[in-house]
């Protein structure tokens, strides 16, 4: 492994601002000389570095320099063969990582559940998804698993697919075992893609579920943004696969990042590498040890379950509550909004609390606001709601291609006329946030009837306009 010590591209930037230059290139703030007054203060100690391609400071399009040995520090750290920094998040990672897979009419496998990034590639290359949906766990009340069966139906169901794009972990950092999809895909010359947006930090082990990357994959893409001390929009995309070469790669990661990459985000990224490989496991221990006491206390809160995370499998820096069916989520959360306490996200029923790379310290204030929440004043009580999961094929491809849905007109039909119909929408009930109709899937009498149940339980429909109540858009018949 290379010197994980060094931080070639955050000394670069250094070494040219001490130089205090006379910038007469961009960017305009002229390393923070032109700003307005009223936010200088905030933006400042960035400014300096807030560069360009100038000499010493490399080129992210044509890596020589300082961008190179960053990007293949990460590269040796994460033992992919070659790492992209990504200025533009996982989005741009899962569009390049698409793109470099297939073409235009190609089969590709996907979770049902991925993020909106891979369907917008899938539709813009103008592929055929085959959607693999996961199962409906009860414990947690989310889908969150495909089985290694669902993939092997689907592989024999499209012989011809030419990839796999997996989300690993979930939003709740649960993962499940990936090792054999990986290998019975490879046994069929399919590349396996893995979205690890949620991941970036499971290179250290042992606590932390096993990566991707190490389990096979052959390319994967992480937000360090998410979860390693990364500024918003930082990622990388890992690559090491005998399937695709890392220069089919490489040319739409071009295309789809900035001419001008943000150098405070790229350094940003080596610092991050450089955090993440210098962290002892005793260091590791102890943040471990520090969240486990804000479990204990989360447990000694009445109006919700700590979910239990199984080693190895839960990403220890989630910790999810689930609130108890007669509270309302939204409601305890904004108590703790209140308090200053600002949780990842609130669904339906569940709470997710996300926690950095360094020991809790705060537990005095966050034990203050939970005896708040406890004392002061108790929830309201609702009527418990009962929601049926939502039923999907386990696969599934969709019935007109996009190209096809690019070509017809759209037709808005009242729901007792829609059975048949292809879809011209997408309906994705939140929770659990797993499209339950597809756009490009042709709806069915058993779409209609729990749509109409979503609707009169007044569950949230993402997306949707009013005229869900009454009916949908469908495309219009060919001819
Ligand atoms: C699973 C998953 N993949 C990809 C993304 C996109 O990541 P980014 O925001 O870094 O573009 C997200 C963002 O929430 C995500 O949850």
């Amino acid at each position: 492994m290379m010197d994980q010590s060094r931080t070639p591209l955050i000394d670069a930037l250094r070494k040219h601002a001490e130089k205090k230059p006379l910038s007469f290139h961009v960017p305009g703030h002229k390393n923070g000389n032109v700003f307005p007054e009223q936010a200088k203060d905030l933006y400042e100690g960035l400014l300096s570095i807030d560069l360009t391609e100038l000499s010493g400071l490399d080129d992210l399009h044509q890596p020589e320099g300082a961008i190179k040995e960053a990007q293949d520090l990460a590269a040796s750290y994460y033992q992919a063969d070659h790492t992209f920094f990504l200025v533009g998040g996982s989005t741009a990672g899962n569009l390049a990582m698409i793109y470099s897979i297939c073409q235009p009419g190609d089969f590709v496998i996907v979770q049902r559940n991925c993020h909106k990034s891979i369907m917008h590639a899938l539709e813009l290359i103008g592929a055929r998804p085959v959607f693999l949906t996961p199962e409906f766990n009860e414990q947690t009340g989310r889908y969150s698993e495909i089985t290694v069966r669902q993939l092997e139906d689907a592989i024999q169901q499209y012989p011809e697919v030419k990839g796999i794009v997996l989300t690993y972990p979930d939003y709740f950092g649960h993962t499940y075992p990936l090792k054999n999809m990986i290998e019975h895909a490879h046994d069929h010359g399919i590349p396996v893609l893995v979205d690890e947006a949620h991941g970036a930090h499971f290179v250290l082990g042992d606590p932390f579920p096993t990566t991707a990357l190490a389990l096979g994959a052959d390319m994967v893409v992480q937000s360090a943004h998410k979860m390693l001390p990364a500024m918003t929009m930082s990622a990388w995309l890992h690559v090491r696969s005998k399937f695709v070469p890392v220069e089919q790669v490489a040319k739409y990661v071009h295309m789809f990042q900035s001419s001008s990459p943000s150098y405070p985000l790229m350094a940003s990224l080596d610092l991050a590498r450089y955090y993440l490989a210098n962290l002892k496991s005793d260091d590791v221990h102890k943040i471990i040890e520090s969240i486990e006491d804000v479990r204990t206390l989360f447990q000694s809160v009445p109006y919700w379950d700590v979910i239990p995370g199984k080693k190895g499998i839960d990403d220890p820096l989630k910790l999810t509550v689930r609130v108890k069916p007669e509270y309302q989520s939204k409601e305890a959360a904004s108590f703790l909004e209140q308090q200053g306490i600002f949780p990842e996200m609130t669904a339906d029923q569940h709470i997710l609390f996300v926690f950095g790379l360094k020991p809790f310290t705060e537990l005095g204030k966050l034990k203050l606001a939970l005896e708040q929440l406890k004392l002061a004043r108790s929830l309201d009580k609702h009527d418990k709601i009962k929601r049926k999961p939502v039923v999907t094929k386990p696969v599934q491809a969709l019935s007109i291609s996009f190209h096809e849905m690019r070509n017809r007109v759209l037709e808005w039909v009242p729901w007792h006329q829609a059975a048949g119909r292809i879809a011209a929408e997408s309906v994705t009930p939140y929770p659990p946030g797993i499209p339950f109709l597809l756009k490009g899937e042709q709806i069915e009498k058993e779409h209609i009837a729990a749509i109409a149940d979503l609707i009169e339980k007044q569950q949230y429909i993402q997306y949707a306009k009013d005229h869900l109540e009454k009916g949908i858009y469908v495309f219009a018949e060919e001819g």
